[in-house]
């Protein structure tokens, strides 16, 4: 008897696979870095095929790991970065350019010429649920189409094909050039701009305008059932493929938001709040995106509204990296503890343009408030309080749109160790914040699409059992000296706008 689900998930900055065991404990976990490739400003790509083979060796080394045979895993689940965009050659299996990822805004004069054609930014929002920007997909396809050579031609002939990460590992591990399924779920679909939000389906007039021929698009199927198996000679030879969730939707689902206004904050990369708002889609009217939470079989659509921040985990590496003010990530708890508070200094990280709620791709990263009085220990301070601030402007963005006030939050994600962010995410908004006993919801997400399409799991209840709470933060901060802090943010996001001209 199978006891076991395993979960690859294709992050931005790395691949894992994690093996689950039914009460959704870690059982083993394998991890590989890849290569951030940024040749200019703004452009960040990945190397398609080093993602494939660290795929490959991390499901490798996760099962090794705990000790398992191939006939204790009932099934494997697919959860990865979104909107990061692939083309291939059908025929061999090559990339004709890296991976362009979501963080990459290289395509803003695309989206302008759209933009210019009516509507503006909202151009395609009642239909996709999305804001006109770099971000997604679609515009992404469009510029490998325009700027590598002999593409175009060889797309409209039917050689080419494009996927997210999802499909291109489900492609590779389902046998490649030989049969491999070219497949999608909604929840990835509903990220490129190019998916109707209430049909599931590719648009042909968006298609059209965006100038993507739509025989590059995977099929869209659902997020939880068996698309298909592991090659033979692969490293998890035979077994099941029977769940895919982008990571942001599979964290929402692996912290049990099952029911309407049930949400998550994951601190990643980026931070991503989804808020599940049921059965039927809800346009923001305040700057937040609706997506595909997820599609169970052959169930009902469940959507949720996304407040997107674009830089947040990646502005401690950018203090690590490109500063070398910390030597470590997790230093920066120290570094910020060493001071009472952040020297009235705040930095903006519009790294990549600013996205939820603002999406302004004209705005660049800012640090102002400075004085002689500033040292590391306070911009240490506010690189950590730029991730509090700006999810506090998403939830006053996803309070408007659903008239609801949110009572605590869910939060997940690399960065929920942080004691000391934690407590101000929760003085910020002045709610609990609230951590689960097991923080990989990611990967759980996965495992549980992929354990309801075979019977592992038998329904959502046993997502809603296995969920426990670690640990509370309550605010403590006054409520005059949170809105005080907080006014001096939204003045110093203002100084970051119309930056490119
Ligand atoms: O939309 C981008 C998001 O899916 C990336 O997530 O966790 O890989 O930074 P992450």
């Amino acid at each position: 008897m199978a006891s076991y689900i395993a979960a690859i998930d294709q992050g931005t900055t790395s691949t894992r696979c994690m093996i689950f065991d039914h009460s959704g404990r870690v059982v083993s976990v394998d991890q590989l870095e890849h290569q951030q490739i940024m040749p200019r400003a703004g452009w960040v790509e990945h190397d398609p095929e080093e993602v494939w083979t660290n795929t490959r060796q991390v499901c490798a080394g996760a099962l090794a790991k705990a000790d398992l045979v191939l006939s204790e895993i009932a099934a494997v689940g697919i959860t990865n970065q979104r909107e990061t965009t692939v083309v291939w050659e059908k025929a061999t299996g090559r990339p004709v350019y890296n991976a362009i990822v979501w963080q990459d805004i290289r395509t803003d004069a695309i989206v302008e010429e759209l933009a210019a054609l009516g509507g503006g930014k909202d151009r395609y929002h009642e239909k996709t649920g999305l804001t006109l920007s770099p971000y997604f997909s679609g515009t992404k396809i469009r510029w490998i189409l325009d700027n590598v050579d002999g593409v175009r031609e060889r797309a409209e002939n039917g050689e080419l094909l494009f996927g997210n990460m999802d499909t291109w590992v489900l492609w590779n591990s389902t046998g490649g050039t030989e049969g491999g399924l070219h497949v999608t779920d909604p929840t990835n679909a509903s990220r490129t701009l190019l998916m109707n939000l209430r049909t599931l389906e590719w648009d042909p007039d968006i298609c059209a305008e965006i100038g993507i021929p739509m025989s590059m698009l995977p099929e869209i199927r659902s997020s939880s059932e068996v698309y298909g198996y592991f090659r033979e000679r692969g490293v998890f030879g035979g077994l099941p493929i029977a769940g895919i969730l982008g990571d942001q939707q599979a964290a929402t689902f692996g912290q049990a938001c099952l029911a309407p206004g049930e949400a998550k904050n994951t601190y990643g990369t980026g931070n991503f709040l989804l808020l599940n708002t049921g059965t039927e889609p809800v346009i923001s009217e305040n700057g937040l995106l609706t997506t595909v939470g997820y599609k169970i079989g052959r169930r009902e659509t469940v959507y949720c509204l996304e407040g997107s921040i674009a830089v947040t985990g990646s502005l401690v590496q950018w203090l690590r990296d490109n500063l070398g003010i910390i030597d470590t990530a997790p230093e920066i708890e120290q570094l910020a503890a060493s001071v009472e508070d952040n020297g009235d200094a705040y930095f903006v990280p519009a790294f990549s343009g600013l996205f939820a709620p603002h999406w302004r791709s004209d705005a660049r990263g800012a640090i102002v408030g400075l004085t002689r009085f500033v040292d590391r220990g306070h911009l240490a301070r506010a690189v950590l309080e730029a991730t509090g601030f700006q999810t506090r402007e998403v939830i006053e963005a996803m309070n408007a749109d659903s008239g609801v006030e949110l009572k605590s939050l869910k939060v997940d994600g690399g960065m929920v160790v942080n004691d000391l962010l934690m407590q101000f995410q929760a003085d910020i908004l002045g709610v609990p914040v609230v951590r689960p006993m097991v923080n990989e919801t990611t990967a759980l997400g996965a495992a549980y699409a992929a354990g309801l399409a075979v019977g592992f799991w038998s329904s959502e209840d046993d997502i809603r059992a296995n969920w426990a709470k670690d640990k509370q933060w309550n605010p403590l901060m006054p409520a005059e000296r949170r809105e005080q802090q907080f006014h001096n943010w939204q003045k110093a996001v203002t100084k970051t706008f119309d930056w490119i001209e």
